[in-house]
């Protein structure tokens, strides 16, 4: 066996660099943070390039085909950028990670031999090991199970050595998987059944976020209202991190309207850290297609939760979710779709034309829409909430409230946070810091961000 000291050298060792691409939904974003913590605590540094880079993990999506594609079309971009470190002697591992490896696990394999490493959401703890058997020369090397040990635990274990800088505002999934499974959607698949990480050790990595200068967190689950800890709800474990010394200010995404208890309606009006903003997605207006879609509610259930969530907190931002032609969806469905918008009034929400997905039971249904039909809906729907979204922004000139400075802005001087309702605010920063919480006065509103001037540190 080689002595240790034969086996270093004089040289300092330079760390390998990681480049990472996320694709898809907040929690792919947290995930992928994880995963740098992970490498960081063995010695790889992020590189914002690809070129040069020693490993380089896609974090996909499978929600839409299009968000499926993309990850081929990258992967034929790599290939050449491998192809040249070799001549180099150098060497790029490419690692497919999230819900395309673990809807496609092995098919990836063979459809882009580029790849030496396909890990689904549930076993990315298990990197360190996944790249030593790429490392020892092992090929096709997949890990696309729902592994037995706490992942999160291991995470813990892992990355406490180096975790990675998270700026003034972080997410933090604290319920994963779901079991609603909307006839559309592939995330059951792709992230198994429900599960709600402990209180304790969601309180141990906020803390350990706040000591990094987080001032924000936004708790993230697929469906986060169903999160559940023997017996601590979603609006519990709110109060319980509002206690947190440096956490000023929570949000949580995203909701399923059938998990909205009264414990919750009333979070907004008994935490004064609870951010008033709301994503309670419908996906669609008309009792007839929300069936078909298994969404467990009418459209008038829906609307009278939000009159409801309104009665007790009337101060706040509404957003949703919503397809257009789903199959079956005729003219007048849609029609529902738009007086359902009208009547509830959005501050603003995310629109999509149905995607076939396979191995989903809305694949198998009758009455696909043509793509032209589903275009021209999404236009008119997309026209709607853009109004409404410019009118809920407009109604803010003049009024002032506190902002969270998050990151520098195009312009010398200028910074740029979210203002409560989660619009992007730009102000003139005036000598003042990221991580600081101003009061501004909004001047003018646009249909994306306001601006404004800050009147004092508040
Ligand atoms: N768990 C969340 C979000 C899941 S995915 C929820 O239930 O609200 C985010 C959004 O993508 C969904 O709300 C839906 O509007 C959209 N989506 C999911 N599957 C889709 C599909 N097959 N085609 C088009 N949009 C889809
Ligand atoms: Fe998908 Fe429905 Fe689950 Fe949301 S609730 S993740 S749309 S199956
Ligand atoms: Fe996409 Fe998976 Fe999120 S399919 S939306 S990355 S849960």
């Amino acid at each position: 066996m080689q002595s240790r000291s034969m086996a270093t050298t004089n040289k300092p060792k330079m760390p390998k660099k990681l480049f990472v691409k996320t694709y898809g939904c907040q929690m792919n974003v947290y995930d992928s943070q994880r995963m740098g913590d992970v490498l960081s605590s063995m010695d790889y540094a992020m590189t914002d390039q690809p070129d040069d880079a020693d490993l380089v993990i896609l974090n996909t999506c499978h929600i839409r085909e299009k968000a499926a594609e993309k990850v081929y079309s990258e992967i034929g971009r790599l290939r050449p950028m491998a192809e040249s470190r070799k001549q180099d002697g150098a060497n790029m591992m490419i690692a497919v990670a999230g819900c395309v490896a673990q809807a496609e696990g092995e098919e990836m394999l063979n459809r882009a031999p580029a790849i030496d490493l396909v890990f689904g959401p549930q076993s990315y703890h298990r990197l360190p090991e996944l790249i030593s058997r790429v490392e020892a020369g092992e090929k096709n090397v997949i890990e696309t199970e729902f592994p037995v040990e706490d992942k999160f635990d291991d995470l813990a274990q892992k990355s406490k050595n180096r975790p990675l800088p998270r700026g003034t505002s972080a997410f933090v999934t604290v319920q994963e998987g779901c079991d609603k499974f909307c006839s559309f959607c592939v995330v059951p698949f792709t992230r198994g059944a429900e599960f709600s990480r402990p209180v304790a050790q969601i309180i141990t990595e906020v803390e350990q976020l706040a000591a990094l200068g987080v001032r924000e967190i936004t708790l993230l689950g697929q469906n986060v209202n169903a999160y559940e800890d023997n017996g601590t709800g979603l609006a519990g474990l709110l109060e319980q991190l509002g206690r947190i010394d440096g956490i000023e200010r929570l949000r949580f995404t995203t909701s399923h309207p059938r998990d909205m208890d009264d414990q919750l309606i009333a979070a907004w009006a008994d935490n004064p850290k609870l951010m008033p903003y709301l994503h309670l997605p419908v996906q669609a207006g008309s009792d007839r297609i929300l069936k078909a879609m298994n969404r467990q509610h009418t459209a008038d259930e829906y609307v009278s939760l939000i009159k409801k969530i309104r009665h007790h907190n009337r101060d706040l931002a509404l957003s949703g979710d919503f397809i257009v032609g789903f199959p079956g969806e005729t003219e007048a469905d849609f029609e529902q779709t738009l007086q359902l918008v009208r009547d509830v009034t959005y501050a603003q929400a995310y629109s999509f034309k149905y995607s076939m997905r396979p191995g989903t039971k809305a694949a198998e249904m009758d009455g696909q829409v043509p793509e032209a039909e589903k275009s021209e809906r999404l236009q008119r729907l997309q026209e709607l909430l853009n109004e409404q979204q410019l009118q809920f922004n407009e109604s803010f000139v003049g009024r002032q409230f506190d902002l969270l400075l998050e990151r520098p802005g195009r312009f010398e001087g200028q910074l740029i946070g979210r203002s409560p309702y989660l619009q992007a605010v730009h102000v003139d920063g005036n000598g003042h810091e990221i991580g600081e919480i101003v009061k501004v006065a909004v001047n003018n509103a646009g249909k994306n961000s306001l601006s404004a001037s800050i009147i004092e540190t508040a």
